[in-house]
């Protein structure tokens, strides 16, 4: 009564105006109360793949008791199909796009937690891309994106060679894309400056697109950490190296970038997703 009282200095035309507007703004109210309870949160995490490996495209949602209701869709922009579908406990791929054929997989045991996480088999380059996870329970529906990237990196192995000429180390990588840089650090008891030449090559591997990295420092002294560091833009690993007199001690690690940093968290029905999307690909 009081919020009607407030339109009293308004002639009967701008009246009817604020009453529309005012029953608009309701009817919005209400229609976001019905969709909120349609809808359902739905996760998903950046994910990373290494071509030729296997990768899980994460994903989670809020669990409904009633497990047979619940449908996983995974979908990819710009694929004819769908990439993998998971419906009253099964697998329902006569919609599955060919090239992702043989390659998918859900964790049906961990469904019931939530768990919607998609596994991709023989990573190749080109299912880089935007995927959607959309999942329906009991209680309503929801979706999220995220973005997979791919590439190639893999731990490198460092050696010591001997030869008359002095110790040479070699620091060797089976896999990488795109093809990456190589650098080495030393750092010795002495604090002198070191300075060495590195000589690193790439050889193509057989299936066309992953490298194989060699790289020699020579002339390398004893009590000093080399450091071997490979990076490209999704992947840092380093290999270090000690020589002494008595002993050779190795590190490895290996670094993803970005790995889970950006994570899409939405709580929406499914057919905001063509919404959504270019609201996502303008954020990145
Ligand atoms: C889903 O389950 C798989 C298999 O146990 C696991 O590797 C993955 O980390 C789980 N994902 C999430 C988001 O919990
Ligand atoms: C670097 O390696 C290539 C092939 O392994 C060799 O031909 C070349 O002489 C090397 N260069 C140096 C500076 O050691
Ligand atoms: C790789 O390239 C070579 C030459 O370009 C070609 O002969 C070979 O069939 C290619 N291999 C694959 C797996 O595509
Ligand atoms: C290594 O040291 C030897 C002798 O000290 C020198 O002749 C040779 O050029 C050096 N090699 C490199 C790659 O620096
Ligand atoms: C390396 O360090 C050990 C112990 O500190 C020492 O005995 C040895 O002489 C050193 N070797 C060189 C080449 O500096």
């Amino acid at each position: 009564g009081s919020a009607l009282m407030l339109s009293f200095p308004f002639s009967p035309n701008s009246m009817t105006a604020v009453i529309i507007i005012l029953a608009a703004v309701i009817a919005l109210i209400i229609g976001f109360g019905i969709s909120g309870k349609h809808s359902i949160s739905v996760t998903a995490l950046t994910s990373l793949g290494n071509i030729g490996q296997r990768s899980i495209l994460g994903c989670t949602f809020v669990p409904d008791i009633w497990m047979d209701s619940t449908v996983i869709q995974w979908a990819k922009e710009g694929a004819a199909g769908l990439v993998h579908e998971f419906r009253g406990g099964k697998d329902h791929l006569q919609e599955q796009d060919p090239s992702f054929q043989g390659r998918t997989a859900v964790f049906a045991e961990q469904v019931m937690g939530g768990n919607a996480s998609l596994e991709l088999k023989d990573v190749q380059l080109s299912d880089a891309g935007t995927y959607q996870c959309s999942v329906t329970t009991a209680r309503g529906s929801g979706a999220a994106v995220l973005h997979y990237r791919t590439g190639a990196f893999s731990i490198p192995v460092v050696q010591v060679q001997s030869s008359s000429h002095g110790d040479t180390l070699q620091c060797e990588a089976p896999r990488w894309f795109p093809r990456p840089a190589v650098h080495w650090t030393a750092h010795g008891d002495t604090g002198d400056p070191l300075p060495h030449a590195a000589n690193t090559s790439y050889q193509l591997n057989p299936e066309n697109i992953t490298v194989r990295v060699l790289s020699f420092l020579h002339n390398v002294t004893a009590n000093t950490t080399y450091t071997c560091v490979i990076e490209n833009s999704i992947a840092r690993a380093i290999g270090n190296i000690r020589v002494t007199d008595f002993s050779i001690t190795k590190v490895t690690n290996l670094q993803l970038v970005n790995l889970n940093a950006e994570s899409v968290s939405s709580s929406f029905p499914a057919c905001h997703w063509m919404l959504l999307l270019p609201l996502y690909l303008l954020s990145i």
